[in-house]
């Protein structure tokens, strides 16, 4: 599959503080891809330097073929960029905004062209009104909106959920979605892990100036353990007993009062087996859960694991 976007060696200081060290990662054209990375990691400053907004100090970056640095005007014309703080116009009101982006990017009717987007996001009984009076989640959606005018092959979302509430938040997926569905390849940053599991086809965690995984959030889950299985006994006889059937064969990760916490290899035999361990012994657990890794587990344990090699 065609890259839509790939970059390799990027660099960029600022002064002293060396922000990013080396980055690598590419994207497939239609998918969705998540750059995860603490307040200051750099998702910002990645994205500034692929809309040629800024230029790196070293490295190679293709945004729909083209070389950002070599041919910015091209890059320009096949994305859109929707920044990490509204970029709407708060005298105009939602449809003038609208109007004017699509003169200014030449599209055939923009009067149309805006007619149309205010459907699409909601904003039809709210046309005509100053943006001064909108909400927070509208705004968001103007400004989104008004980055798919002119129907860029790429679109950069530098945060686009930060501040919404959770029903705006998921109207924002929904249109995410929609737009990978059509062919759009979607760069989008997020400090909520949540966010990129739901949308991304691909996730890169950023991490002191590189990349420190990527992959499917599933694949990322998978680099740390899963399976884990927490059990809640009656009494302190009930938890001896139990280790001791299962201790030769699972690895008994946490032990507390009335609970231990027993590792295995996460599929549904090997669970099933400690169940059947235990009812064999004539134990009744009174309580069981298990434990999935999030991609929080994920993200705080390779971000954790980084600053103690420092
Ligand atoms: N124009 C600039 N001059 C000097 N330093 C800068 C400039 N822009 C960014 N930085 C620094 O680069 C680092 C990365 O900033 P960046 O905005 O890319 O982070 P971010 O990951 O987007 O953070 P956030 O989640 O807070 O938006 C920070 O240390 C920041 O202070
Ligand atoms: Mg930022």
């Amino acid at each position: 599959m065609e890259a839509a976007i790939s970059v390799s060696g990027l660099k960029k200081s600022y002064k002293e503080n060396a922000v990013l060290t080396g980055v690598d990662f590419s994207v497939e054209s239609g998918t969705i891809f998540a750059l995860l990375g603490s307040n200051g990691a750099g998702k910002t400053t990645i994205i500034n330097i692929l809309t040629t907004l800024i230029e790196s100090d070293a490295g190679n970056s293709m945004v729909g073929g083209f070389d950002v640095a070599k041919s910015p005007n091209e890059v320009r014309h096949h994305i859109s960029l929707t920044g990490q703080f509204a970029a709407v116009d708060d005298i105009l009101t939602a449809r003038e905004n609208l109007v004017l982006i699509g003169d200014l990017r030449h599209v055939s009717n923009p009067a149309q062209t805006a007619v149309d987007l205010l459907k699409k996001f909601g904003l039809s009984d709210a046309a005509d009104r100053r943006v001064t009076t909108f909400s927070g989640g509208m705004r968001r959606r103007l400004d989104i909106a008004m980055s798919l005018i002119g129907n860029p092959s790429i679109i950069f979302l530098d945060e686009p959920t930060n501040g919404l509430d959770p029903e705006a938040r998921n109207d924002m997926w929904q249109t995410v979605r929609a737009l990978a569905k059509n062919g759009t390849t979607v760069f989008l940053t997020t400090q909520y892990l949540e966010e990129a599991d739901e949308l991304a086809d691909t996730v890169a965690v950023l991490h002191q100036g590189n990349i420190i995984a990527k992959g499917t959030p599933e694949e990322l889950k998978k680099l740390i353990p899963g399976g884990l299985v927490k059990f809640t006994f009656r009494n302190e006889n009930q938890l001896e007993t139990a280790i001791n059937v299962l201790e030769n064969d699972y690895k008994i990760t946490e032990r507390n009062a009335l609970t231990i916490t027993v590792a295995t290899g996460g599929n549904t035999t090997q669970i099933a087996d400690l169940f059947i361990r235990l009812r064999d012994a004539k134990l009744d657990p009174t309580d069981f859960s298990q434990q999935i890794p999030t991609l929080d587990d994920v993200f705080f344990k390779l971000t954790s694991k980084k600053d103690e090699a420092k």
